[in-house]
C-alpha cells in the first residue's frame, strides 16, 4: 500500500498544536491537529510544512519531526519541491481560496482545508473550480462530519425508527465562520446533504461589522433553513452550547454536550386513553474517537479507490453558502433569500493577528 506524502500550510493551533489545548477533554479524542493526524495515520508521512512565521514553524518541525529542509516560508516553493499527495490548508479563511487553488493547480490530489471554507462565495466558487478542474478532492475540517458520535445520531435518523425527519435544531450556532461552520455542516450531514432552498437570518451584532460588501468580523447569527426534502433547520443562539436535536414524525434524538450523550425519545401510547407521548428509549452511545484521523483516513480511502470522500468540495461550498445566506438575509432585513445565492461579493476581511500556539501541554 502506498504511503502518501503530506504537508501542512499554516502551522499554528489547528495545523500543529491544538492537541496541547485539549488533552484530557472528555469529548475530543487525539490526534486533533492536522500534523498529529498525519503522524498517527499509518498511511501518511508528514514530510513538509509552510508558514509565514519561521519561529512557529521551527517548533512545529521539532514537535512533528519535519526537518529544517522540509520547512518553507513560501508554500509555493514547498509545492514545487516536495511532490505532495495530501496538503492541509490550516490558515484562517481569508487566504484559504488562493492557497487551495495553488495546491490543486500544482497537482496535489487531496486537500484537507480548515473551516470556514472561504471568506466569500466568490472564493468558494474559485476553490470548487480549481479542485474539480484538476481532479482533486477536498475535505473541510468540519470535524463533526467524521465524528462517530454524530454517525450514531445519523444512523438512528436514517433507520426510520423515529419516523420521518422533519426538523433539525442547532441550539447554539455561535459565530458563523468559527463555530457556525461546524454546526451548519452538521445540519447538512444529518439531512443527507439535501439541497437547501432558502434561508432567513438575523445577526444580533451584525450591523456594526458590515460596511457595504465588507464584513470586518465574524458575526453571531441565527436563522431558519428550508431544505428541498421538506426538512427545516433552526439555528439558534441559546445557552445550550453544542447541543443538536432532530425531531422526526415519531420521536426525537438529541445530542447533549456535543454528542457526549445521545437521548432518544419515541412516541408511545400511554394511559387509559392511549395518547402518544414521547418516552425515553434506548440510545446508542460511543466513546470518543479522533475525527481528524477519520477525516484523513477518508482522504486516503478516496485516493486509494478513486471513490469520493465523505465530505467533498461541494458539501464544503454548501456550508459556506448557508453562512452567507444568513448574512445576506440579515442585510435584507430578514427577508427570505433563495439558494443558490445570486450575490457572491460579500467578503469577510478581518484584521486578524495569528494566535500564539501552545507549544506544550499544561
Ligand atoms: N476544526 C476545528 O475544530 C478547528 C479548531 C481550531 C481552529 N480551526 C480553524 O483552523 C484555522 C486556523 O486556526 P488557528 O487558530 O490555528 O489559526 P492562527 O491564526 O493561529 O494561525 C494561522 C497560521 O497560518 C499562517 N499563514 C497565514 N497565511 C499563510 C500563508 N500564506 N502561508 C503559510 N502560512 C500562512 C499564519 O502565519 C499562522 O501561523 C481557522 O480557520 C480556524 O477556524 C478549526
Amino acid at each position: 500500500m502506498k504511503t502518501y506524502r503530506a504537508g501542512v500550510i499554516g502551522c499554528s493551533r489547528m495545523g500543529g498544536f491544538i492537541d496541547n489545548e485539549v488533552i484530557g477533554h472528555s469529548r475530543i479524542a487525539l490526534p486533533y491537529s492536522h500534523a498529529a493526524g498525519y503522524t498517527t495515520c499509518d498511511r501518511t508521512d508528514l514530510v513538509a510544512c509552510a508558514d509565514l512565521r519561521a519561529d512557529v514553524m521551527a517548533e512545529f518541525g521539532n514537535l512533528h519531526g519535519v526537518p529544517a529542509q522540509g520547512q518553507y516560508t513560501d508554500y509555493r516553493e514547498m509545492l514545487a519541491k516536495e511532490n505532495l499527495d495530501i496538503v492541509s490548508v490550516a490558515t484562517q479563511p481569508e487566504p484559504r481560496a488562493a492557497i487551495v487553488a495553488d495546491c490543486a493547480n500544482h497537482g496535489v490530489k487531496a486537500i484537507y482545508a480548515e473551516k470556514a471554507m472561504a471568506a466569500s462565495m466568490a472564493d468558494a466558487d474559485a476553490m470548487v473550480e480549481a479542485v474539480e478542474r484538476n481532479g482533486a478532492i477536498l475535505n473541510l475540517g468540519t470535524n463533526r462530519r467524521w465524528d462517530e458520535k454524530y454517525d450514531r445520531m445519523k444512523e438512528v435518523i436514517d433507520s426510520g425508527e423515529l419516523g420521518t425527519l422533519q426538523h433539525l435544531i442547532i441550539y447554539n450556532v455561535g459565530t458563523l465562520f468559527n463555530t457556525g461552520s461546524h454546526f451548519l455542516d452538521l445540519v447538512l450531514r444529518l439531512n443527507d446533504d439535501a439541497p437547501p432552498e432558502w434561508v432567513q437570518g438575523y445577526l444580533p451584532d451584525g450591523d456594526s461589522m458590515i460596511d457595504g460588501d465588507l464584513l470586518f468580523g465574524d458575526p453571531q447569527g441565527e436563522g431558519t433553513i428550508q431544505f428541498a426534502n421538506g426538512v427545516r433547520a433552526h439555528v439558534l443562539l441559546t445557552a445550550r452550547a453544542s447541543e443538536t436535536e432532530a425531531i422526526c414524525s415519531n420521536g426525537t434524538i438529541t445530542a447533549f454536550n456535543d454528542g457526549r450523550e445521545l437521548q432518544v425519545r419515541k412516541a408511545e401510547p400511554v394511559g387509559l386513553r392511549g395518547r402518544n407521548e414521547l418516552q425515553i428509549a434506548p440510545a446508542p452511545q460511543t466513546s470518543p474517537s479522533s475525527s481528524t484521523l477519520r477525516l484523513i483516513q477518508d482522504l486516503v480511502r478516496a485516493l486509494d479507490t478513486g471513490q469520493p470522500p465523505r465530505g467533498g468540495v461541494r458539501a464544503a461550498r454548501a456550508g459556506n453558502e448557508l453562512i452567507f445566506g444568513i448574512i445576506e438575509s440579515h442585510l435584507l432585513g430578514g427577508a427570505r433569500v433563495s439558494l443558490p445565492l445570486e450575490k457572491r461579493t460579500t467578503r469577510m476581511v478581518r484584521d486578524h493577528t495569528p494566535r500564539q500556539p501552545k507549544y506544550k501541554p499544561d
